[in-house]
């Protein structure tokens, strides 16, 4: 009998929030998880191989980018059951104040392009042949900014995320003919440091009328990445207590 393989997930932004959550359940569920974050590898992050399976990379230089997508390549060997793009940023103004269309520089408005937006699609790009071989699932994480003006979230960090919901559908149209399924889910307000001072008033207005946990956000992202969601591409899945009802 041959020895069963570890299913791997290639997984972006790991080191804190929905992504460290996430790691925490792949793991949990017998997947090997490759992490890349700008920060290096924390030794107190209590999952098997972390060290070893661990990229740090900067998602805003494409060029560091493309460095990280040949060392996650020797790592994954030829195969990659799921690609997870959840890092992002969402710069405020000085003060903590939204950055609004009329003020949001153009070099921040480009950075943020490049974690939130290039970055997926060059990893996806450049792992398409491992992802093909595995028949694998790609999942982009949105927001809830994509889809309506958010009062704490910038115009950058929505327009960007409204462009990760359309590059969604765009792959899933292209990938499809691989084999490979590509979604996105869409969270609301989730309890990590992203959040902004004053969300508690927006959990005041949401039907189940709490904060949702990272971890109820990666059991989604494990749900698209499993096999419970073979018949599942070019989608978005919103994780947000109702707040568009
Ligand atoms: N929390 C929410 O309520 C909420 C709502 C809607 C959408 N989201 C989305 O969910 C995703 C995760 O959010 P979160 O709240 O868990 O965020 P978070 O706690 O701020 O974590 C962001 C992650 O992205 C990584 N990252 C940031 N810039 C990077 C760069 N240049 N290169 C590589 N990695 C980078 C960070 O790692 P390093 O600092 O180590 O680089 C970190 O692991 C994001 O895409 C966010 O937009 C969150």
């Amino acid at each position: 009998m041959g020895e069963t393989r570890q299913k791997t997930l290639v997984l972006t932004g790991a080191s804190r929030g929905i992504g460290h959550a996430t790691v925490k359940r792949f793991s949990a569920e017998g997947w090997r998880v490759l992490t890349c974050s700008r920060q290096p590898f924390d030794s107190r992050c209590p999952w098997p191989g972390g060290e070893d399976n661990h990229i740090q990379v900067d998602l805003a230089d494409p060029h560091d980018t493309m460095r990280a997508i040949e060392v996650i390549r020797e790592k994954v060997d030829g195969k990659l059951e799921a690609l997870v793009n959840n890092a992002g940023i969402s710069p405020k103004g000085d003060d903590g104040e939204r950055l609004n269309t009329i003020d949001t520089n153009l070099r921040t408005w480009g950075k943020v392009f490049h974690v939130n937006f290039f970055a997926p699609i060059v990893l996806a790009r450049g792992l398409v042949d491992e992802l093909w071989e595995a028949r694998g699932a790609v999942v982009n994480v949105t927001s809830i900014a994509g889809s309506r003006v958010h009062p704490f979230a910038g115009a950058a960090y929505a327009t960007s995320k409204a462009a990760l919901a359309a590059l969604t559908r765009e792959m899933a149209h292209d990938f499809g003919p691989l084999g490979v399924r590509v979604n996105s889910i869409a969270p609301g307000e989730i309890e990590t440091s992203i959040l902004s001072p004053g969300t508690e008033k927006i959990v005041d207005t949401l039907p189940l009328r709490r904060l949702g946990q990272p971890s109820e956000v990666a059991d989604v992202i494990f749900f698209l990445c499993s096999g419970a969601s073979t018949y599942v591409t070019g989608t978005e899945i919103e994780v947000n207590a109702g707040q568009h009802v």
